[in-house]
């Protein structure tokens, strides 16, 4: 009998179970004690239990096939060997450094989460102490997986497997402590040492901290409260960056200051990202250099530099689940675009939110329009991006679609319009199931880079 399994480092891997029962004739239980009869080894149940024991300890440790996510074990040991926690420290780092801490409530998506991170970092850095940050959280639970979907996810990703600036060490350069792991400040962080601070909120209606609405004045509210105080601990409890935030213009307030901070000039997707792309690169823009892993892993001084790939158009199709029903809960309260979409200079959004005057049915219209387009519509926007744009010669699909065959339908309509290529980035350029965890953020950085991307106004996606 052959059993053959899977084996991601080279070919299957086939074992031939007669030479197993010469391996096991040793053991002396499993010894066949009758030869007569025809009544093979193999037929034993305690024999094969074993052999389908040993397999599946093979298949585990070699082959961790979902529903076992990628493990991210090499992003995790970075993490807790950086030089600013081994002793190689800097002003404001090591045990008696200058820290802050936001506990934010979980449960949020993932572009809520990145853009977070980086206001929180960015008040970090004009505070001047090390941000304390959290990994990325899929699923608030104990358990490492999200078992509520299949295959299963990873319920926490390290934070440097998305970004490489938490942990690149950019910091030194505005001689600004450098940003830890969640988990050292714990540790040098006693509650002893901490100063606390409670936004104040439904939540927390006792909360010390009453947040101006001003996006600039609150980053600068924090910013003094960070800076001023001697504590080597502040942690501050609550989201000062919530959907009211982003639903407000507050976001529009600090645009001009916070994309040219520090935090957004280094910005660099993490290595885990980027080589994915690298290796896609020969077709998405055979023109363009890979990027160099290292100096993005080390930051030298010099922000990450990237040119523009002028021929694609990143078409952002929100799909997933009760993306219905957002669309509809924003037409019924007519709501704005989400932060840095209300951008003046953005084109597309003059009609949002609408006039008050506008019926109910329109309105309603008009969201579904802008938030949940149809096949033609999106096929018509293509086409006019392309008159628009000469330059634009293939697409680039992102979504978060759960059905495929929605998404290889608008494929299909594209490639029959002319495009030379159309690319569906879960399809495509991450089909591994390794990748489709980071996959996200490979997303969005070719909607970085892309000579046009046409986003949803009402996602939090904003590259
Ligand atoms: C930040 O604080 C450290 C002391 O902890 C100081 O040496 C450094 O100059 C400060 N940096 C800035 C930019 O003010």
């Amino acid at each position: 009998m052959r059993i053959t399994v899977p084996n991601p480092l080279g070919p299957p891997i086939t074992f031939d179970t007669d030479s197993l029962r010469q391996t096991y004739s040793r053991i002396p239980s499993l010894v066949p004690t009758t030869t007569g009869g025809g009544r093979s080894i193999a037929r034993r149940p305690h024999f094969r239990l074993l052999v389908f024991i040993f397999g599946l300890v093979l298949l585990i440790t070699f082959h961790p096939r979902p529903p076992f996510p990628p493990n991210y074990s090499s992003e995790w040991r970075t993490e807790s060997r950086l030089p600013q926690i081994k002793g190689d420290i800097g002003p404001g780092e090591g045990k008696n450094g200058r820290y802050v801490k936001f506990d934010v409530p979980r449960g949020t998506g993932f572009n809520h989460q990145l853009q977070r991170v980086l206001l929180q970092h960015h008040l970090a850095v004009l505070g001047n102490r090390s941000l304390a940050f959290e990994p990325y959280v899929e699923d608030d639970t104990y358990l490492p997986f999200k078992v509520s979907r299949w295959p299963w996810r990873s319920a926490r990703i390290p934070l440097s497997a998305y970004v490489a600036t938490v942990i690149s060490g950019f910091e030194s350069f505005y001689n600004t402590p450098r940003a830890v792991p969640a988990s050292y400040y714990r540790n040098v962080c006693p509650s002893y040492k901490e100063q606390t601070h409670t936004i104040r909120t439904d939540l927390h209606p006792d909360g010390d901290m009453a947040l101006v609405a001003d996006g600039q004045a609150r980053i600068h509210q924090i910013q003094v409260l960070l800076a001023g105080s001697d504590q080597s601990c502040v942690r501050i409890i609550g989201e000062p960056f919530d959907d009211e935030f982003f639903d407000s213009t507050a976001s529009l307030d600090l645009y001009e200051s916070f994309v040219k901070s520090p935090v957004m000039k280094h910005f660099s997707f993490a290595p885990t990202v980027l080589s994915i792309l690298n290796k896609a690169l020969p077709y998405l823009a055979p023109e363009s250099q890979p990027y160099n892993l290292e100096s993005i892993s080390h930051a030298n001084g010099d922000p990450v530099r990237t040119g523009m790939w002028k021929q694609i158009l990143a078409l952002h199709l929100r799909r997933g689940k009760n993306w219905e029903m957002v669309c509809d809960e924003k037409g019924a309260r007519a709501a704005p675009f989400v932060s840095f979409n209300k951008l003046p200079l953005l084109p597309g959004n003059e009609n949002v939110p609408p006039p008050p005057t506008m019926v109910e049915a329109t309105r309603m219209g008009l969201y579904r329009a802008k938030c949940l387009p149809q096949t033609l519509d999106i096929i018509a926007r293509a086409r006019r991006m392309r008159k628009n744009h000469p330059l634009l010669r293939s697409v680039y699909i992102l979504t978060d679609a759960e059905e495929d065959d929605w998404v290889k339908e608008i494929r299909m309509w594209l490639q029959s319009e002319g495009w030379d290529h159309v690319w569906i980035g879960k399809e495509d350029v991450y089909p591994e199931w390794q990748d489709k965890e980071v996959g996200v953020a490979v997303d969005m950085e070719v909607g970085r880079r892309a000579g046009v991307f046409v986003g949803n106004g009402v996602s939090k996606l904003a590259p």
